[in-house]
C-alpha cells in the first residue's frame, strides 16, 4: 500500500503571467477550491497519509493554507457560520502535510530529487502541482492498484495531438490490457520526427525509490533542466514501465486555457452555482 506523496510546485508559472507573480498558480481557484487542495484530496482519497509538498520562494500561502487559520475560525464560530466553519477544519485536518523549499528552479527532475529523505526506500507517488485530475475515482489510487499489480513503475499517460506532444513528452508503448500499456522509452519534449507516439506522461506517476539514484546521474535535459522524463527513461529501458490511462478528466492550471475549462466544468456541477452557471452559458453562447 503506497502511503507517501510527493507535490512539486516549486515552478515559475510563466505561462499564467502575472496571474502566478504573487499568488502561486497552484492556489489558482477552480470555483471555490484551490488546485492543490483538488490534488491533495485525490492522495488523501486513494489512501495517502504523508505528502511532502516542494515550494519555493513565495509559496507560504500554500502551507497557510492546509493550516489552521484560528481567528477566522474563531470568527465563523462566532458567526454561527458552521458549515463553513467544519469545512476550514477538514481542510486542516486532510493528511499529514510536510514542506520542503527547493532553492533553485532547475527542473522537475531536481524538484522530485528535494523529496529523497521524505521517501527513503518505499515506493512513492508523485502529482504534480498544476495537474488537477476530476473523475469519479482518484487517478492517483488507479495508478498505485496498477502499481500493486504489476510491481513496476507506473506513469498516468493520456492520448495528446501532435501540438502537445512536442510540449510534454512522448512514450513507446505496447497495449498489455485495458487501459494499461507497458512502457520500453519515452523522451522529454520531442521534435515531430523523434516522437515514439501520441501517449504522453499526465501528471501523475508512482516510482520506486530507485529513481533518487538516477536523478544524481542524469545529466540536464530539455531547457537546461533536470528532466524527471530522462531519469524515467532509464527505468523504462531497463525494467519496463507500466502506462495507467486513467480514468478522469486533467485539467492543466499552468494554462489560460486549461484554468478556464476547469472552472467552466467543475463550475456545472458545482450544487451552489450549477443552475445559475448553465443558464448563463445557454445565454452568452447564443450571443457567440
Ligand atoms: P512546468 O513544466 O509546468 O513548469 O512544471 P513551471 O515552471 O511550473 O511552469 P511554466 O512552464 O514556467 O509556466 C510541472 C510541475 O513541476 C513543478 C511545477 O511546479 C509543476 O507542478 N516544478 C517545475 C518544480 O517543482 N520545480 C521546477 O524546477 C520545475
Amino acid at each position: 500500500m503506497i502511503k507517501k506523496a510527493i507535490i512539486p510546485a516549486a515552478g515559475l508559472g510563466t505561462r499564467v503571467l502575472p496571474a502566478s507573480k504573487a499568488l502561486p498558480k497552484e492556489m489558482l481557484p477552480i470555483v471555490d477550491k484551490p488546485a492543490i487542495q483538488y490534488i491533495v484530496e485525490e492522495a488523501v482519497n486513494a489512501g495517502i497519509t504523508d505528502i511532502l509538498i516542494i515550494t519555493n520562494r513565495g509559496k507560504g500561502v500554500i502551507e497557510d493554507h492546509f493550516d489552521h487559520s484560528i481567528e477566522l475560525e474563531a470568527m465563523l464560530e462566532k458567526r454561527g457560520n458552521t458549515e463553513v466553519l467544519k469545512e476550514l477544519q477538514r481542510v486542516a485536518k486532510l493528511a499529514n502535510i510536510y514542506y520542503i523549499r527547493q532553492r533553485e528552479t532547475k527542473g522537475l527532475g531536481d524538484a522530485v530529487l528535494r523529496a529523497k529523505e521524505f521517501v527513503g526506500d518505499e515506493p512513492f507517488a508523485v502529482l504534480y502541482g498544476d495537474d488537477v485530475i476530476i473523475g469519479d475515482t482518484p487517478a492517483i489510487g488507479e495508478l498505485c492498484d496498477a502499481y500493486e499489480k504489476y510491481g513496476k513503475s507506473i506513469v498516468g499517460i493520456k492520448e495528446v495531438s501532435d501540438e502537445f506532444v512536442v510540449k510534454y513528452c512522448s512514450l513507446k508503448v505496447e497495449k498489455l490490457e485495458e487501459k494499461n500499456y507497458a512502457v520500453s522509452d519515452m523522451i522529454e519534449k520531442p521534435k515531430l520526427n523523434e516522437k515514439f507516439s501520441n501517449y504522453a506522461i499526465l501528471g501523475r506517476c508512482v516510482l520506486d525509490s530507485e529513481i533518487f539514484n538516477i536523478l544524481e546521474n542524469t545529466p540536464l535535459g530539455a531547457g537546461g533542466e533536470l528532466q524527471l522524463t530522462d531519469a524515467m527513461a532509464v527505468i523504462a529501458r531497463e525494467k519496463g514501465m507500466v502506462g495507467v490511462d486513467f480514468s478522469g478528466k486533467r485539467y492543466d492550471m499552468g494554462n489560460k486555457f486549461g484554468i478556464l475549462q476547469a472552472n467552466i466544468e467543475v463550475g456545472i456541477k458545482h450544487p451552489e452555482i450549477s443552475e445559475q452557471l448553465r443558464q448563463y452559458i445557454k445565454e452568452l453562447a447564443q450571443k457567440l
